[in-house]
């Protein structure tokens, strides 16, 4: 520094920090580990070609035979865990979602083939009726057909649960946001002498417009005829942060094994509040439209592409999330 420049008399100088890279990596507090990733995948049936979603570039819809395939590669890229989502063929889905009880519906084979070929990784379900019900609601609807059932519903849902584990999922994951469904699930295994299977409970599921590009993966929007599809009655309520704490504690309560939130990057604050208040594991969900409006913006050349997706990931990591569910999963783990 020449004696010319200008000195102000600082005692702190937080920049000594950033100097260099070596100092940057030594004072970096937060990290993302491939052992923090979970990977969702979708999964139909047939022996075709595997299905490129149009709104979510880079993902696919997978044969079981694709999907053991695929979920090989993630564990050899040391991913520790997979949420499979079906897509059942329309004329499967009625009213009462009764496939979902069928004992060889086909998700129930896609976790019986991923576990045999794979036993390291972790597989987690969803317990919903959405993929099976013509109307994409996560439940039964109630006799006016105004509202999703909730008892009905759990009702299903508790049995749902004991063939996804029976079947070999090492968590279900309940992501209807009925009233009562952890506790009534956790018996149902228990009762069944499941005791070892694990709850991750999307407990923070909020009512989001983030979800557009999973309901076209998933076919839960055509079957219901509309992209709108309004989930009110059910999932939380965007503006509710404390609405949003009574359903973790209640999770926690009933005896869930993880806490989730979803979506994530718009309700960090969400994630935040939960690492201060609970000891159990917070799970964050990077949903759909997180994911497809990075993809959309780079193709636009409007943001940087890898540098968003690293970012985005880090602030939830930051947030407070142990384990995160993310389509980036298998690309981070690769790089
Ligand atoms: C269904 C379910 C949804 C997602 C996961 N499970 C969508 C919904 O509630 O309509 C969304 C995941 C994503 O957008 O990536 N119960």
């Amino acid at each position: 520094m020449s004696d010319t420049e200008p000195r102000l008399n600082l005692t702190y100088r937080p920049r000594r920090l950033r100097r260099t890279d070596a100092i940057r990596r030594l004072v970096r507090e937060t990290e993302v580990r491939v052992n923090d990733l979970i990977h969702p995948l979708f999964v139909i049936d047939g022996d075709g070609a595997e299905e490129p979603i149009d709104s979510m570039p880079g993902q696919s819809r997978f044969t079981i035979k694709g999907l053991v395939d695929e979920c090989l590669k993630l564990r050899d890229l040391g991913i520790p865990g997979v949420g499979l989502f079906p897509k059942l063929d329309s004329s499967l889905k009625t009213a009462c979602g009764k496939e979902a009880l069928n004992p060889e519906t086909l998700v129930l084979r896609a976790v019986r083939a991923v576990k045999a070929a794979a036993p390291e990784l972790a597989i987690i379900t969803d317990v919903a009726l959405d993929p099976y019900t013509s109307h994409g609601h996560d439940g039964v609807l109630t006799e006016d057909g105004q509202d999703v059932a909730n008892d009905a519903t759990v009702e299903i849902l508790c049995d749902m649960a004991k063939l996804n584990a029976e079947a070999g999922a090492d968590f279900v994951a309940p992501s209807d946001m009925m009233d009562g469904r952890i506790g009534a699930i956790r018996s149902a295994l228990d009762d069944s002498g499941m005791t070892n299977t694990a709850i991750m409970a999307y407990s923070a599921k909020f009512n989001s417009a983030y979800y557009g590009p999973f309901r076209d993966a998933v076919g839960s929007a055509k079957a219901a005829g509309t992209n709108l599809l309004g989930k009110h009655t059910y999932q939380c309520d965007p503006a509710n942060r404390r609405a949003a704490v009574i359903e973790t504690e209640l999770d926690e309560m009933e005896g869930t094994d993880v806490l989730m939130v979803k979506p994530a990057g718009a309700y960090l604050d969400i994630i935040r509040e939960l690492r201060n208040r609970t000891s159990l594991p917070v799970a964050a969900y990077q949903v759909s439209g997180e994911y497809s409006q990075i993809h959309a913006a780079a193709k636009l050349g409007w943001l940087d592409y890898q540098r968003t997706r690293d970012e985005s990931l880090l602030a939830i990591k930051r947030a407070g999330a142990d384990m995160i569910l993310t389509y980036f999963a298998k690309e981070i783990a690769a790089e």
